[in-house]
């Protein structure tokens, strides 16, 4: 069987909605980080779906012994944010994900070559193989910084097969991109973009965000 990456782009009217308050180059910074924490929030709701691991067990209710499913708790789940722009997606993740461990990951595009290089990383040296992990970021534009990320990730024992990528945006280049190098991987993304201009810009995604979440 030939895996094939899995992009989902979920038919949310809450995830339409804040999409377009983000897109939309009139929204003032303030609303704009608002609309991303919503946008985690939801696509993070829409990705752990068939993620999350749950264990059954019987518990007694008031009158009788019942079954019941509870997420379980030895299975290591793990959120990385891509910085800076990711930390905008981190709150709503976080809210739905109180237990998970959090490993920040530094990445910029170079602005001339748009190579991502990694300027923080605060991955362990090694993952239990059964991690699942959540990677946030914004825009997966030419893919450079989400494949720089998930080529840390499996050479500390992670499998792609496990991770799911949740971004605002996503543009063709990047999902060839890891398309072919992880098949196995699951985007859940608010929409898939026509194109990138020639400074490397989602076309028409929704600017910088990095710079619009921090207002700089
Ligand atoms: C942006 C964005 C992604 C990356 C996507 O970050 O948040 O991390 O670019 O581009 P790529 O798919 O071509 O690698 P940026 O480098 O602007 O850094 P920032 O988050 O600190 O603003």
């Amino acid at each position: 069987m030939t895996l094939q990456l899995r992009v989902y782009v979920p038919p949310h009217p809450l995830i339409k909605h804040w999409l377009g308050v983000a897109r939309d180059a009139s929204t003032p910074s303030a609303l704009f980080r608002s609309a991303i924490t919503e946008l985690g929030r939801w696509l993070t709701y829409e990705a752990i779906r068939e993620w999350l691991p749950t264990t059954d067990m019987t518990i007694e209710t008031p009158l009788a012994p019942c079954p019941a499913t509870f997420i379980n708790p030895e299975v290591p789940v793990v959120v990385v944010p891509i910085l800076r722009a990711g930390l905008g997606l981190l709150d709503g993740a976080q809210a739905l994900l109180p237990l998970a461990s959090i490993y920040h990951l530094g990445l910029v595009r170079n602005e001339e070559t748009l190579e991502a290089s990694c300027y923080l990383n605060k991955l362990p040296d090694q993952f239990n193989p059964e991690t699942r992990v959540l990677i946030v970021d914004p825009m997966l534009a030419t893919g450079g910084s989400s494949v720089c990320a998930m080529e840390e990730l499996t050479k500390r024992g992670i499998d792609p097969a496990l991770v799911r990528i949740v971004a605002v945006v996503a543009a063709p280049p990047a999902l060839q991109k890891l398309g072919t190098a992880y098949p196995s991987l699951t985007i859940y993304t608010a929409g898939i973009d026509e194109t990138l201009n020639d400074r490397g810009f989602i076309v028409p995604g929704l600017g910088d965000a990095g710079d619009r979440i921090f207002g700089t």
